[in-house]
């Protein structure tokens, strides 16, 4: 296996060097692109998409390889090329509902995503810095990614897991595969049950769609009002189900990685049965982000 460094500016290069010259080894870089979409007259005046790089245009990308490559102990190893609005943005809400600024950025993106990752590859395979690995891709945009000839790989995360915020993908829908259980402790009015805990947000611009979602039994909803809390949530119960303290709620999340900051293992399940115990990295004592 191969690890490699990511940079955006020269400023990324003298750590990495020192790190190198520590190590006694040379480390393979690769150059962040911004692929986020920009109004073609206006490129400097409104970005959609992740706003991680400054790099989008091939001279300045081809600029700061020709400096990864000139710095001692760093190779130019290719290009971080991640179009995030295409990767991430649902075509349809929680409801099943078309999003149409979600599927106008994306019709407006998928030709300028294709044409810059094909001029920045251009502009340094004349410039004599063939990128050796150009990746593209995220669960939305798999297919899509996986189709441009200027791409050599493509990366998934949240396919595996499933959360809620890709449900409305029209590119790749995964199959949910990761589930939370609360227990049902009190039932504060009829219709009512109020479980432990629950309180595990999605990132991002906050709003209803990263808040976990009960899923089984069905017949269960948040509360607009109060949604999922750090000790309790409440939830409003359909008629004809009845639930008791110490039963489970079964939810899923809107994303992937933050239950692993949360819990300390997964139980991997196989038909009905657990088959292994396995800790997240929060079980291994790792704190990341
Ligand atoms: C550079 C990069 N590639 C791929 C992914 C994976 O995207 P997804 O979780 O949508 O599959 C991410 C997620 O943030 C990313 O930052």
């Amino acid at each position: 296996m191969e690890v490699r460094a990511t940079a955006d500016t020269v400023e990324h290069l003298g750590p990495l060097a020192l790190a190198a010259r520590d190590a006694g080894a040379t480390i393979p870089v690769v150059v962040d692109v911004d692929m986020g979409w920009r109004p073609p007259l206006a490129p400097e005046a409104l970005v959609l998409g992740v706003r991680r790089s400054p790099l989008w245009e091939p001279s300045r990308v081809v600029a700061l390889a020709r400096e990864v490559q000139r710095t001692r102990g760093l190779r130019f190893a290719g290009l971080l090329a991640y179009e995030a609005q295409l990767a991430g943005l649902g075509d349809r809400d929680r409801h099943g509902r078309a999003v149409p600024t979600h599927v106008l950025v994306k019709a407006l993106s998928r030709p300028q995503v294709r044409a810059r990752r094909r001029a920045v590859c251009e502009a340094l395979v004349a410039a004599g810095l063939v990128p050796a690995l150009v990746n593209g891709g995220g669960t939305g945009s798999l297919s899509y990614s996986a189709r441009d000839p200027s791409v050599t790989e493509v990366t998934v995360g949240s396919a595996l897991l499933g959360g809620t915020l890709f449900d409305g993908m029209t590119d790749l829908a995964p199959e949910p595969a990761l589930y939370f259980a609360l227990e049902v402790t009190r039932a504060p009015a009829e219709a009512l049950v109020t479980c432990l805990g629950g309180g595990y947000i999605a990132s991002g611009a906050a709003g209803p769609d990263r808040l976990p979602s009960p899923t089984l039994p069905e017949g269960l909803s948040l509360l607009a009002r109060e949604g999922a809390g750090e000790v309790q949530t409440p939830l409003k119960v359909r008629a004809g189900l009845r639930l008791l303290p110490g039963d489970p709620v079964f939810f899923r999340h809107a994303k992937s990685g933050e239950l692993a900051e949360r819990f300390a293992s997964y139980l991997l399940v196989r038909g009905d049965q657990v088959v292994e115990r396995v800790p997240t990295y929060r079980g291994e004592g790792w704190c990341f982000l």
